[in-house]
């Protein structure tokens, strides 16, 4: 039950993007993340979603606060976090930089805004502010100490001229750091990975890929840098285990495929037949115990300068 090619129906659409994709990297080896639209971002801005990414950021919370230390964001530090969804990882950098120091989310989805202000206000966290729009575009009047941000740049048409932007909004010195998946390392598991996981996993990837994301964006990171004229990064990778003891990655995986049906069943990559998001925590977790497998979820892959 290793990992394996499970074809699948791809639409005309996605097959076509996927042999352009294949043509540029055989042409240009890093051109996997050439310039070209932005990627639909296929999680969708349903509440059920914003739910996911708070559990996802759970299971993540730990590798992500290493990265923003191993970085150097200490106490006072003033934080621009992009992409910041429903600010799990402003909250976690604002714990980093304390009262003294302050952060900035931004992102598009005034709802996931809202919720974010929402959790903040909870929490009493008085120097964490949110603002709605496109961070390419986005201008500040004060340099930031740090731009941080995770799950995002995947999503950018040209994620070089958007680092690049970014990075004029840091101060000599200060530092620059993402975290970003790679759907492209081959599995970590033992004895072997189960077909649930991987049936599952081909498809995320397929229908990220025909999304227009940058799957390949985890290892990328250090061209990209380079790229967008920054010092060669310090880089990591942290993969969280999935094993049979494990309650919330299987549920991640799952609340997932759930966000993901529409786009599925839009590229027609799966039916929710084939995939039953509702089961799927139960059947992961089964077939785990049955096989005694652990295996490792996409690799995380961060990666920090300093300007
Ligand atoms: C996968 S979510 C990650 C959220 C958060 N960083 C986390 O790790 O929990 C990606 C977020 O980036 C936002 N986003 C993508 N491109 C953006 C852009 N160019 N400007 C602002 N927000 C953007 C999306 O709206 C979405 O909320």
């Amino acid at each position: 039950m290793g990992c394996r090619d499970i074809g699948g129906h791809w639409p005309e659409s996605a097959t076509a993007w996927a042999e352009g994709r294949q043509r540029a990297a055989s042409e240009g080896g890093a051109m996997s993340q050439a310039i070209r639209p932005d990627a639909i971002y296929a999680l969708g801005y349903t509440d059920e979603e914003r739910q996911r990414l708070t559990e996802q950021a759970e299971l993540f919370r730990s590798c992500t606060s290493r990265l923003l230390q191993d970085a150097g964001l200490g106490p006072g530090a003033h934080v621009l976090d992009v992409g910041c969804g429903v600010g799990d990882v402003s909250i976690l950098a604002s714990s980093l930089v304390g009262p003294n120091g302050s952060v900035v989310g931004i992102d598009t989805d005034p709802r996931s805004l809202a919720f974010a202000r929402e959790r903040v206000c909870e929490r009493g966290l008085t120097s964490v502010t949110f603002t709605e729009g496109d961070f390419r575009e986005f201008v500040s009047p004060r340099l930031f100490d740090a731009v941080v941000g995770r799950f995002v740049l995947m999503y950018q048409g040209d994620p070089a001229a958007a680092l690049a932007h970014l990075a004029g909004l840091v101060r000599p010195g200060g530092v620059i750091v993402f975290q970003e998946q790679d759907f492209h390392c081959p599995p970590i598991a033992r004895p072997e990975a189960v077909d649930t996981w991987c049936e599952a996993l081909e498809r995320v990837t397929q229908v990220f890929e025909a999304s227009g994301m940058h799957t390949r964006m985890g290892l990328g990171l250090y061209d990209l840098f380079v790229e967008a004229g920054l010092p060669p990064p310090h880089m990591h990778i942290d993969v969280h285990v999935l094993t049979p003891a494990d309650a919330l990655g299987p549920k991640v995986a799952a609340h997932t495929l759930r966000s993901l049906m529409p786009i599925f069943e839009r590229f027609r990559v799966a039916t929710q037949e084939e995939l039953d998001p509702e089961t799927y925590a139960d059947r992961l977790l089964a077939d785990l115990a049955a096989s005694r497998a652990v295996l490792g979820w996409p690799p995380l892959v961060g990666a920090w300068t300093r300007r």
